[in-house]
């Protein structure tokens, strides 16, 4: 075998196309590769080709994402990471992930994330896990709101075509930089992806939208008709309320849609208040609740510094063989190399995991992924890098 590791070309798009639609079961037709072309930077993607055919592939996405505080940095998405069948299990993957690494420093983007096919796949590339992904589904027949939630008539309005791609390119803006781990989504990627989502997927509908002043909810509708007995099932594929009052209209109005027996939805945050503003809480259960993001911390003196931290105070964590000083507070932080005695000891994985601040020191000891100089520092460092609100991420890359 005579494997060359390159970057892609523009000639390429098509066989990487077949490459990893082999790898992960699907297959494009010309019509769906040509729409989804612009969506990719071939200059970001590494293939690995043997005897002429590409048998391994891995790309990212130039992305802004928001750390704690509100702060943003650009970061790598890590995708279309995949290896044929035939040529796997020999290593190939991993020299094509670190070319993309490679690339993704080159650029100056201190960070690299990504969503996992399967759990055990990323530790040993380094990342950790730094966010997490709750599916849920909810009865709308037992999940009532307070009256006091109704929405002024003409408050949450139906949207399509430019008004739609606007609101998910300015609203999703605002929104997106309340949350850790959310990502930007600018216009033309969203006028990529609203014609993508106008079509039926399977048995599901063309999206729809919702909007309100400060908000919008997308979703899809699986009709179940069950002869006489309608049970319709709404997937709901985005939500970005930038105020409660935004937050509670847009559900008053996907809980009232006629005909829906369940709403399912991936993009409810772990510590969504939606519970609490139904007469039933238990109206909303939770099926799975699964790693979510996976991040690679790429330049730690830049990631660490430009978070904040709940509380001030200065942590020193050994991450494989390598020490770095955080210090900091609610109002910034900095973070460097150093040689002093470490309060953790970790891999560069689970060092990654403490980012966004969702994974916390005290999970990582008591999972035997860290350890801690003595409790008071691990009590310490929770309160340190522990944030307020949950860090989650609706976008899949
Ligand atoms: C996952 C996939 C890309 C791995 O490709 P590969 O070329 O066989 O991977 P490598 O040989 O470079 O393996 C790199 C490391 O990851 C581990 N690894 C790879 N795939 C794994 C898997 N599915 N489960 C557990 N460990 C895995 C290997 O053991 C190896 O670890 P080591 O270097 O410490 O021994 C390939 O199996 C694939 O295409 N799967 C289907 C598509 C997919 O799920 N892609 C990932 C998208 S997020």
């Amino acid at each position: 075998m005579t494997l060359e590791i390159r970057t892609a070309t523009d000639n390429d798009w098509e066989s990487i196309c077949r490459a990893d639609g082999r790898a992960f079961g699907f297959g494009y037709t010309d019509a769906e590769m040509a729409e989804r072309r612009p969506l990719h930077d071939l200059s970001r993607f590494r293939i690995a080709v043997d005897n002429g055919e590409i048998v391994s592939t891995a790309g990212s996405y130039a992305l802004d994402v928001t750390l704690p505080g509100g702060v943003c940095v650009p970061m790598g998405g890590v995708t279309w990471v995949s290896t044929l069948a035939t040529h796997r299990r020999q290593g190939i993957m991993r020299q094509v992930v670190e070319a993309v690494h490679a690339d993704i420093d080159s650029r100056g983007e201190p960070l690299a994330t990504l969503w996992a096919s399967e759990g055990s796949i990323y530790e040993h590339l380094g990342y950790g896990i730094a966010s997490q992904v709750r599916m849920t589904t909810i009865n709308p027949r037992l999940a009532s709101m307070g009256a006091e939630y109704r929405c002024e008539p003409g408050s949450v309005r139906y949207i399509d075509g430019d008004a739609a791609i606007d609101a998910m390119t300015d609203t999703w803006e605002r929104f997106r930089r309340c949350r850790t781990g959310e990502v930007s989504h600018d216009h033309a990627y969203n006028e990529v992806v609203y014609p993508l989502r106008a079509r039926p997927d399977g048995a599901m509908s063309g999206a729809y939208y919702l909007s309100h002043a400060d908000g919008y909810a997308a979703y899809r509708i699986e009709q179940k008709w069950n002869t006489g007995h309608p049970a319709h099932i709404l997937h709901l594929i985005e939500l970005a309320a930038v105020t409660p009052e935004a937050h509670a209209a847009l559900w008053h109005t996907l809980l009232s849609i006629d005909l829906v027996g369940e709403i399912r939805s991936n993009v409810i945050a772990s510590d969504d208040p939606l519970p609490f503003l139904l007469d039933n809480q238990r109206a909303l259960r939770t099926i799975e609740l699964n790693d979510g993001i996976w991040a690679n911390v790429r330049d730690p003196a830049i990631c660490f510094g430009a978070r904040s931290y709940r509380c001030s105070d200065r942590l020193v964590i050994e991450a494989d063989g390598k020490r770095w000083a955080i210090e900091g507070g609610p109002d910034g932080a900095s973070c460097r190399a150093v040689r002093t005695r470490p309060d953790l000891l970790t891999t560069h994985a689970w060092f990654s995991a403490l980012l966004y601040g969702g994974t916390l020191p005290s999970t990582l000891v008591a999972g035997r992924r860290m350890t801690a100089r003595n409790a008071d520092v691990l009590n310490r460092a929770d309160l340190f890098f522990g944030t307020a609100l949950a860090p989650h991420c609706q976008s899949h890359y």
